[in-house]
């Protein structure tokens, strides 16, 4: 039957079914299945994981797991054996050293997070602050969404690439090598991220995801399904190295998945992404001194010109984009003289006599005429861009002048050796901690083609830096005033992990800390490259001017923290909101209200008039108020003080209960 051979073979199966009641239920689940089924990728989500608060103290009621991570069992705290409160009694009857437990919060049960100054590198007072922070990206994440929602202009990130490996520093193994469910388990890891992240991104935002060949292609459709086909910028291929002991190919390449968060915005704001051709600064040095040791004699400038220009293309750093400019005009400027003239369709309007300058004969036109219209080619051989050989059929061609066309968009495939990061990462750090580091030259090059001189550049996978470090030298290369937040987090590699266990060390301890991602190797890089010296004292270069600030994200116990004290912990996301710069308010004043030259907070409402008259001189001579915070439960209280303050500023309000305005890990999940 036709019908029948048209039908799903699912649906031809549950009509086999002989159990009616069967049938149906199964019918209606695959139809629920069918309704939620787009065309993509399909992935069973999992439930985020659980939030580790090594801080908090075990008391009756919590949720614990162990504190040496054997196992991934959690249970709940029924009561203690003594007052001492040194063994706990768990839900399964069991007894437990209270030393041996952390607590944990599954998904779903608030959690409350600040941040912690660790450390602080001023050495240029007034700029902006480079930020670093040591913490679970998810939850940082959700930190920054109150500051930095739509305000980011890049999000650069390299996360583990779910290749199973142990081996690292960091844990590639985010899911067991042998998991049937590891790459759904690592898109879910993956897709909560993203999707905060698109959010934090600005209308003309853009993210740039490093990915390996072993989720490449799930991640790609991920991306498609947070951010949208329509918004994909490139894959961007590079081969990095050569493995010559594969079986089949080497697969020495690494992929940039590039997206903007909605490319409309971007067409709008007419950007273009074009970087300078290499090696046109050195040309066009070049010809100016032909230029001048020759005074000007055309014909031996030319010979010099093109007898460089020979060389210089043997050294490579020039592409034939720079090096077809073998003409110079008769100012000396490198030019090149065959620009296409030709029309591509036969039209009317594009067939007419060029006339060549000299012999006033025509030059013949081309089968389909020529590019241009009669007028707008007459403009141009008046503005000496259109080159005439010596008679009229010796052939015809638009001149370009090279420092004109200096720049290009940047092409998909770029190959650079990859060992060479870590060399550099080993010098700094004066021995080898981290496996891979990306090339701070790669991102230098892209941030610069991606986002703006004054961009917020987020990087939640941070790692050892290399953003941060890219975008400290991009600064100093250029002049720029973008400001980079890093975010990683403090994990042991599994080798030193299971060494430390042996001395009886757990996570969370110091000396287990002191070997994590963030203390080994992240903050002696960054600090190291701008104070210019390494940890032990050593000298590794000037420094830089820049400041950088490394904080902890940790998780507040509303429990055991008095109402109003925890302002402290959230004063750092307040100052990130008015953009790290200046002095931060970091605890309620006497007076009730407190202004920096960025942003303003009023504690006590009865202090509005005080505090609206500050923030309106301060507005009327000039210094850009960025924020104001206004710290109440009541509403009239903060509509009376919206109505004072100055029209133009961003007034914020936050619960006199500071955790709850930054509670996390209730939303979002799967
Ligand atoms: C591939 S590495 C990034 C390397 C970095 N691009 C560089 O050049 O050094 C991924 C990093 O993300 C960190 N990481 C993994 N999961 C994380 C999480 N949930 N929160 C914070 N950091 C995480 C790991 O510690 C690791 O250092």
């Amino acid at each position: 039957m036709v019908a029948n051979r048209q039908k799903p073979i699912l649906d031809d199966a549950i009509d086999r079914i002989d159990n009616p009641a069967l049938r149906r239920l199964i019918e209606s689940e695959v139809e629920k299945l069918r309704g939620s089924r787009t065309f993509g990728l399909l992935f069973d989500r999992h439930m985020p994981e659980a939030a580790r608060l090594s801080n908090h103290p075990v008391r009756k009621g919590v949720t614990v797991a162990l504190r040496d991570e054997s196992s991934t069992d959690t249970w709940t705290v029924e009561r203690f054996t003594s007052t001492v409160r040194a063994v706990a009694v768990l839900d399964d009857g069991s007894e437990r050293p209270v030393s041996d437990l952390v607590v944990v919060r599954a998904f779903g049960d608030p959690v409350y997070p600040g941040l912690r100054s660790v450390e602080r590198i001023e050495r240029t007072p007034g700029q902006p602050w480079h930020t670093v922070i040591n913490g679970e990206n998810y939850h940082v994440l959700q930190a920054l969404k109150s500051a930095h929602l739509g305000k980011i202009d890049l999000i650069y990130i390299d996360p583990p690439y779910n290749t199973g490996s142990d081996s690292w520093i960091y844990n590639d193994r985010y899911v067991d090598a042998n998991d049937r469910t590891r790459s759904s388990k690592w898109l879910s890891f993956m897709e909560r991220r993203l999707l905060i992240a698109r959010d934090l991104l600005k209308p003309t935002g853009v993210i740039i995801v490093a990915i390996g060949d072993d989720e490449q292609h799930r991640l790609r459709m991920l991306l498609d399904q947070v951010f949208h086909p329509q918004n994909f910028i490139s894959n961007i291929v590079w081969q990095g190295g050569r493995k010559n002991d594969s079986r089949y190919v080497s697969n020495g390449a690494d992929y940039m998945l590039v997206y903007a968060k909605n490319e409309e915005a971007l067409t709008q704001a007419e950007i273009e992404w074009r970087e300078k051709k290499p090696g046109v600064d050195e040309a066009l040095d070049k010809a100016a001194e032909i230029w001048a040791a020759t005074n000007g004699d055309h014909a031996e400038a030319t010979k010099r010109w093109r007898a460089w220009i020979k060389d210089f293309k043997k050294t490579g750093v020039a592409s034939d984009a720079v090096t077809r400019f073998v003409s110079l005009d008769a100012d000396g400027r490198p030019i090149r003289t065959d620009g296409n003239l030709t029309s591509p369709n036969p039209r009317p309007n594009l067939q007419y006599d060029l006339l060549h300058p000299r012999t006033r004969k025509p030059v013949p036109m081309p089968p389909n005429g020529w590019r241009y219209s009669r007028e707008t080619m007459s403009d141009l051989v008046e503005r000496g861009l259109i080159h005439f050989g010596p008679t009229e059929t010796s052939g015809v061609g638009g001149i370009s002048r090279l420092e004109e066309m200096n720049s290009q968009v940047p092409e998909s495939v770029f190959v650079r050796d990859r060992n060479a990061s870590s060399a550099r990462l080993t010098e700094i750090l004066g021995a080898k901690r981290f496996p891979n580091p990306k090339d701070p030259d790669v991102l230098m090059r892209w941030i610069a083609l991606a986002a703006p001189d004054d961009a917020v550049i987020l990087d939640f996978f941070g790692g050892s830096g290399t953003t941060t470090e890219a975008v400290l030298r991009l600064n100093a290369e250029d002049g720029g005033t973008r400001r980079s937040i890093l975010v990683t987090n403090n994990e042991v590699g599994a080798k030193q992990a299971k060494a430390l266990r042996k001395a009886g060390h757990h996570p969370g301890d110091p000396d287990w800390n002191a070997w994590g991602v963030f203390e080994y190797v992240t903050r002696p890089r960054i600090s190291t490259v701008v104070t210019g010296k390494r940890p032990d004292g050593s000298v590794y270069s000037d420094g830089m001017s820049a400041n950088v600030e490394f904080f902890d994200l940790h998780y507040l116990d509303p429990g055991t923290v008095r109402r109003g004290r925890e302002f402290a912990a959230i004063a750092p996301l307040l100052w990130l909101e008015a953009g790290a710069t200046d002095e931060r308010i970091g605890e309620p004043t006497e007076s009730g209200w407190a202004l920096t030259g960025r942003y303003g907070v009023l504690f006590d409402t009865d202090a509005t008039v005080r505090f609206a008259e500050a923030v309106t001189k301060a507005v009327l001579d000039g210094t850009d108020i960025r924020v104001c915070f206004v710290v109440t439960d009541s509403d009239t209280a903060y509509e009376r003080a919206l109505s004072r303050l100055p029209q133009g500023v961003p007034v914020k309000r936050l619960y006199e209960d500071y955790l709850t305005n930054f509670e996390i890990n209730t939303q979002g999940g799967a």
